[in-house]
C-alpha cells in the first residue's frame, strides 16, 4: 500500500518536472524571440513579460464593458442607451425605477420643455405621413419619421439585411441600401427601399464604373424602391469612399456590386462627375429623369458656403430642380471601416450642422421643398426628439438598428469576425443571427422609438412629433443655466426675393 502511494507520488513528480521543463523551455524560446526581434520595443526591453501588456490591453476592452464602465460612460454608445434599445427591441416594459442615472449638468445637455397642460392622449394625433419629391413622377408618401440608415450589403451580412428588410416592413419604415447595391435580401421582406448611389455606383455602374441609366431604370422598376440617394459624403469619413476589406468580398457581394470576388472594394472619394453645385443639380436631374422617383443627397457638412450656392442655383433653374431630400449625417456617425483621423476629427456634429442647414434652406424659401433627414447617434427617443426640434423631418439610424439586431459594440465591423453575425460573412458566426427572431426586434425598436417620441411631444404640449420646434428644447450652458434652442439658433428671415417660395417655420 505504502509502496503504491510512493509510486504514484513518484510518477506525479516526473509529470511535474516534465511540465515545468516544457514551460521553462517555452519561456527561453520566447525570451530569445523577444530580445532578437526589432519591431516591438517593449518586448525587446522586457522579454516575455512585455507580452502581457498586449494581452491585458485587448482584454481591457472586454472587462471595461462588462465590469468597470459606468452606465453612462462608454463610447460611442453607453450601456444605458444600448440597454434601452435592447429592451425596446424585446418589446419589454421600458420603464426605469428610482431615478435617472443621467447627469443633467454638462453643457450641451438638452432638456425638453414640458407644458403645464400636456396633450391628452385622446387629442393626440397620429404622426402624419410626409410627401417627399412632389415634382417627381412618383412622389413618395413616407409613413415613419424614424427609418433605417444606409448600411451596405457587404458591410452587413445576409441574415442582417434579411432581418432589417422584414422588420422595416412590419414597422412601416424604409430601409436604405447603402452603397453596396440592391440585393434580393433587401427586397425579401417587402419594405420600402431607398437606393443609395455611392461614388463607385455599385449596382448601377457600367463596366468602367460610370453611372448606367439602363441599370438605374432596372432598379427603379422595383416598386419597393421609392427613392434614390446620391451619397456625397458620410459623417465617419468625409472625403473618403467606402472601404470593404477583401476578406468580405465573396461571390454574391461581388456580383451585386459588379466587382471582382476577393478584391477589396474601395470606392472613389467623390463622384468624379460632380465638381460643383451645378454638376450636382445635373446629376440629380439625370437620376430623376431615368427613375421617375424622388432623388436626394447625403452629406456631412463642414464647409457650408456651398449650401448657399446650391440654393441660389436651384432658384435659377426652378424649385423643381432641388434635391427632394438632404440626408444630413453627423461628424460622429458610424461606419463599417474608416481611417481614425477622419472619424475623430472631420465634419460637424449634428447639434451644430442641423440647425444651420435648416436655417439656410429656410432663408432661401426651400425649407419645405427639401426634406431634411438627420442621422448620427439618434438611437433613443430623446435624441430623435431633439433632431425634430432642431429642424429634421425624418431621422435615420444605422447603429440603433444594429443594436436591435443584437450588436454588442465589439467594434469589429471591419474584420469579418463580428461575434453577433451582423457584419461578418463567416457562416459559423452568422448562425447566431436568426432573421425570424431579429425581424420582430427591429420592428419593435422602431415602433417603440416612435411611440416614446410621441410621449415626449405630448409632454411638450403638441399633438404629434413633427410639431416639435426649437422652443420646445433648452440646452444647458457652461454657466449651468439652460437656454432655449430658438435663442441659440434664432430663425433667420426669408430673403425677400424668395419669400414667395414654399417656406415653413418649425
Ligand atoms: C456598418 C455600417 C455600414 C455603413 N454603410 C454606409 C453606406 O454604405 N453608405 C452610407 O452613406 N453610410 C453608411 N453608414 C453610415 C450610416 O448610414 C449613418 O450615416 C451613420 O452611421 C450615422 O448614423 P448612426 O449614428 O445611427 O449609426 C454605415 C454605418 C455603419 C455602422
Amino acid at each position: 500500500m505504502t509502496n503504491g502511494i510512493l509510486d504514484v507520488l513518484g510518477a506525479l513528480t516526473y509529470v511535474l518536472v516534465f511540465v515545468l521543463g516544457i514551460g521553462l523551455a517555452m519561456v527561453i524560446v520566447l525570451f530569445v524571440i523577444d530580445v532578437t526581434q526589432k519591431h516591438d520595443a517593449v518586448r525587446r526591453n522586457y522579454p516575455v513579460i512585455g507580452r502581457f501588456r498586449h494581452i491585458f490591453a485587448s482584454l481591457g476592452e472586454f472587462f471595461r464593458q462588462y465590469f468597470f464602465a459606468m452606465d453612462r460612460e462608454e463610447m460611442p454608445f453607453n450601456r444605458a442607451e444600448r440597454e434601452w434599445v435592447e429592451r425596446a427591441g424585446k418589446g419589454k416594459d421600458n420603464t426605469i425605477a428610482f431615478g435617472s442615472t443621467k447627469n443633467l449638468d454638462p453643457a450641451g445637455t438638452p432638456i425638453f420643455v414640458n407644458c403645464p397642460f400636456p396633450t391628452l392622449e385622446l387629442d393626440a394625433a397620429q404622426t402624419a405621413t410626409c410627401i417627399i419629391g412632389p415634382h417627381s413622377k412618383q412622389p413618395y408618401e413616407a409613413r415613419s419619421f424614424f427609418n433605417i440608415s444606409a448600411m451596405s450589403f457587404g458591410a452587413l451580412s445576409v441574415p442582417a439585411v434579411r432581418a432589417l428588410s422584414h422588420g422595416a416592413k412590419m414597422a412601416g419604415c424604409w430601409m436604405n441600401t447603402g452603397e453596396g447595391g440592391l440585393s434580393p435580401y433587401h427586397l425579401e421582406g417587402g419594405c420600402d427601399i431607398v437606393f443609395q448611389i455611392g461614388t463607385a455606383k455599385y449596382g448601377v455602374r457600367t463596366e468602367d464604373g460610370r453611372l448606367s441609366d439602363d441599370k438605374l431604370r432596372e432598379v427603379a422598376a422595383h416598386e419597393q424602391v421609392r427613392m434614390f440617394e446620391i451619397k456625397l459624403s458620410q459623417g465617419a469619413k468625409p472625403g473618403k469612399g467606402g472601404i470593404l476589406p477583401a476578406e468580405k468580398v465573396n461571390r454574391t457581394i461581388a456580383d451585386i456590386r459588379g466587382i471582382r470576388e476577393g478584391e477589396a472594394s474601395i470606392s472613389p472619394n467623390r463622384h468624379p462627375e460632380i465638381n460643383n453645385v451645378e454638376e450636382l443639380l445635373d446629376f440629380i436631374a439625370r437620376v430623376r429623369a431615368a427613375t421617375g422617383k424622388p432623388v436626394g443627397i447625403k452629406a456631412v457638412v463642414g464647409a457650408y458656403g456651398w449650401l448657399e450656392k446650391l440654393c441660389e442655383a436651384i432658384h435659377k433653374r426652378g424649385i423643381e430642380s432641388a434635391p427632394d431630400f438632404f440626408t444630413l449625417d453627423s461628424g460622429d456617425g458610424g461606419t463599417g471601416a474608416a481611417p481614425m483621423p477622419l472619424m475623430d476629427n472631420v465634419g460637424l456634429p449634428l447639434k451644430e450642422s442641423l440647425p444651420m442647414l435648416s436655417d439656410i434652406f429656410h432663408k432661401y424659401g426651400l425649407r419645405d421643398r427639401i426634406k431634411i433627414i438627420a442621422s448620427g447617434k439618434r438611437i433613443t427617443p430623446g435624441g430623435v426628439a431633439w433632431a425634430l426640434c432642431a429642424g429634421a423631418d425624418f431621422i435615420n439610424s444605422a447603429r440603433g438598428f444594429m443594436f436591435s439586431l443584437g450588436c454588442i459594440q465589439s467594434l469589429k465591423c471591419n474584420k469579418n469576425t463580428c461575434p453577433t453575425g451582423i457584419t461578418t460573412h463567416n457562416p459559423r458566426l452568422q448562425r447566431g443571427l436568426d432573421p425570424q427572431d431579429k425581424k420582430v426586434k427591429v420592428a419593435n425598436y422602431c415602433t417603440n422609438i416612435v411611440h416614446e417620441v410621441e410621449i415626449l411631444a405630448h409632454s411638450c404640449g403638441v399633438d404629434e412629433p413633427r410639431q416639435l420646434g426649437r422652443k420646445h428644447v433648452r440646452i444647458v450652458q457652461d454657466t449651468g443655466k439652460s437656454v432655449p434652442l430658438d435663442e441659440i439658433y434664432p430663425r433667420p428671415a426669408i430673403l425677400p426675393q424668395y419669400s414667395s417660395s414654399m417656406a415653413t417655420v418649425r
